[in-house]
């Protein structure tokens, strides 16, 4: 999948842009602050999600503008196709002309990779930023995945609220028997979805891994439920998920909170069989990102049959040698992005294009 063009008006600091990138390397270089990474998120936005900087859409309009549009035309297997974006309060989108009822419906359409220092750090951050990748990585190739876990994410909002009343009502009490049973039954098709996930990203990252770790070590994932259970079918990890919420009730009502579900669960990655989050070197934790981020990509490829647009963030000058080398043999035959500091770091192995930005503009 290729962008062959790309326009950008009136976004973040960018008044107008226009790029009509290689289908190979692209590096886009500049001082910081200048609009690197607002260029890459433009080009995320074509993948139907939000921004991997902000939820909120109005932030990313230029200041004292009324509205934000950026158009790509992109090359799928099966068709070129013009797509565009347009943020006033909130995002519209548009494929080949036709106004979408929801920008999640270019899932599918359009595929990107996102690798930005914060993924360096996946492994030893808390468990939220694993989640909000597994979240991500699972919507791009399913577009119900998005919706089930938005669905989950309002249950568990209710019953938060509803924990924090009873103390002046405590009729609510009598409601909660069903709000756990809807939870459970929704949390459950989450968990399945993602552990299903997991097992494919396991062995296709493993394998990334001990590429990088020249075959010396093998790398596992787990997931690291909130509660247990015997086996992986939907309707186990549903019922294990009830028998804890009811369990947990006097202690959530406590706390006026819910505290298990996939909203506390985790992602454990094993190097040698050891936590690599609590015992990995730093080289270790690296790597095992890179991995899992290139088996995000891999497993877009193969089952969407497409090569997702590799953005790489600020990336390859926090990495040793070894590392670079792995990233830059990993992206031949994709179309990449690559935004730094300096044009030398990446320019030595650049057969594509080079930009420069500053201060919004692409200067000559
Ligand atoms: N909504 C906005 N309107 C105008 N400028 C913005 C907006 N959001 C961010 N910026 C500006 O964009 C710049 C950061 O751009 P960014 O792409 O993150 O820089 P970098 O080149 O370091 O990657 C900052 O100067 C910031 O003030
Ligand atoms: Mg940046």
């Amino acid at each position: 999948m290729f962008v062959n063009e790309i326009k950008i008006e009136n976004f973040r600091n960018i008044s107008f842009m226009g790029l009509f990138p290689d289908k190979g390397i692209n590096v886009i270089y500049g001082e910081n602050g200048q609009g690197k990474t607002n260029i890459l998120e433009a080009i995320w936005l074509f993948t139907g999600c939000k921004s991997f900087r902000t939820s909120k859409d109005s932030e990313l309009i230029k200041f004292n503008s009324e509205n934000a549009k950026i158009s790509v035309e992109f090359e799928s297997k099966l068709r070129k196709n013009t797509a565009s974006v347009f943020i006033e309060k909130n995002r519209q989108a548009f494929l080949n002309g036709v106004q979408l009822t929801s920008p999640r419906e270019l899932i599918g359409k359009y595929y990107s990779v996102i690798f930005s220092p914060v993924h360096l750090s996946l492994i030893k951050d808390g468990p939220l930023n694993r989640r909000k990748f597994i979240d991500a990585a699972i919507s791009q190739i399913d577009e119900t995945y998005a919706k089930k876990l938005m669905y989950y994410n309002h249950l568990i909002n209710q019953k938060n609220a509803l924990l924090k009343n009873t103390a002046e009502d405590a009729s609510l009490l009598n409601t909660f028997d069903i709000w756990d049973e809807k939870i459970a039954e929704s949390g459950a098709a989450v968990i399945k979805c993602r552990i299903d996930y997991l097992k494919m990203l396991e062995e296709i990252a493993s394998d990334i891994y001990s590429g990088i770790s020249d075959k010396k070590e093998n790398m596992k994932i787990i997931y690291a439920g909130s509660f247990g259970f015997e086996s992986e079918s939907t309707d186990c990890i549903r019922e294990n998920f009830l028998k804890n919420l009811r369990k947990n009730r006097s202690n959530d009502l406590y706390l006026k909170n819910t505290t298990c579900g996939p909203h506390r669960d985790d992602i454990e990655i094993l190097i040698k069989d050891i936590s690599a989050r609590k015992f990995g070197s730093q080289g270790q934790q690296r790597s095992a990102s890179l991995a899992l981020k290139f088996g995000e990509a891999e497993i877009i490829k193969r089952i969407k049959g497409e090569e997702p647009v590799i953005l790489l963030d600020d990336v390859l000058s926090e990495l040793d040698l070894t590392r670079q080398n792995f990233i830059l043999n990993k992206i031949k035959n994709k179309q990449v992005f690559i935004t730094c500091c300096e044009k030398e770091t990446v320019s030595r192995l650049c057969t594509g294009k080079v930009y420069k930005i500053e201060n919004g503009n692409e200067v000559k």
